[in-house]
């Protein structure tokens, strides 16, 4: 059975408002965010905002992960990658709406280019999902992995005292890595050397951006 039994014009139209609340930021989860269970820490006024620079670096990411995940379960082929695509892209719904919500606790802002970073994954997504599943899962598989090590990153650089913002970039980090190994399971290829450092090169450019703007 399909496990989307809308026709093709309300899946379209579904997707689309996924896609604006990615942008806007107002998307909504299904998880409370693990935050929440944390005290909100006295920060200076650096410490702040460097956190919220790099939430909204994150944020991007998950922008990213919804064109992506949205790019490929349209054109996935298996039932079961499908399913397992969708799985992953509404707990990547989490992620966007955790992010936003520690953005504005700590006085920050989304990305200005958000619909900028959406249009360039959807077209990556689309692309990879239309080379076939093993590929398709083969480039979801190192996103995962490169986002995994970034959010590795940005746990030694935020404040250690912000401990509300690092259990929402750990638990990100963990969904990550299930998100890696589910690709895996699903039959991922292994990606050329080249592109996967083409892939770092552009998230480098996309984290430098999205810290700033
Ligand atoms: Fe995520
Ligand atoms: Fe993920």
């Amino acid at each position: 059975m399909d496990p989307d039994p809308r026709n093709p014009i309300d899946r379209l139209i579904g997707e689309f408002d996924r896609a604006l609340r990615a942008v806007a930021g107002v998307a909504s989860a299904a998880r409370p965010s693990p935050g929440q269970a944390k005290p909100e820490a006295e920060l200076g006024e650096q410490d702040r905002a460097h956190a919220a620079a790099l939430m909204r670096v994150n944020h991007v990411g998950e922008v990213c992960a919804q064109a992506l995940y949205q790019g490929q379960a349209l054109t996935a082929r298996d039932r079961g990658a499908k399913a397992a695509l969708e799985q992953a892209a509404r707990e990547e719904q989490d992620h966007l709406a955790w992010s936003a919500e520690r953005i504005r606790e700590l006085g920050g802002r989304p990305s200005l280019l958000n619909p900028v970073w959406f249009a360039g994954s959807f077209a990556i997504g689309a692309v990879a999902g239309a080379l076939g599943d093993r590929w398709n899962l083969a480039f979801l598989a190192e996103t995962e992995r490169q986002v995994e090590q970034h959010l590795a990153g940005h746990l030694e650089s935020l404040p250690s005292a912000d401990e509300r913002t690092r259990a929402v970039v750990e638990e990100m980090r963990s969904d990550e890595a299930k998100h890696r190994e589910t690709a895996q399971r699903l039959g991922a290829a292994e990606l050329p050397a080249t592109v996967r450092t083409a892939m770092r090169l552009a998230s480098k450019v996309m984290t430098t951006i999205a810290y700033r703007i």
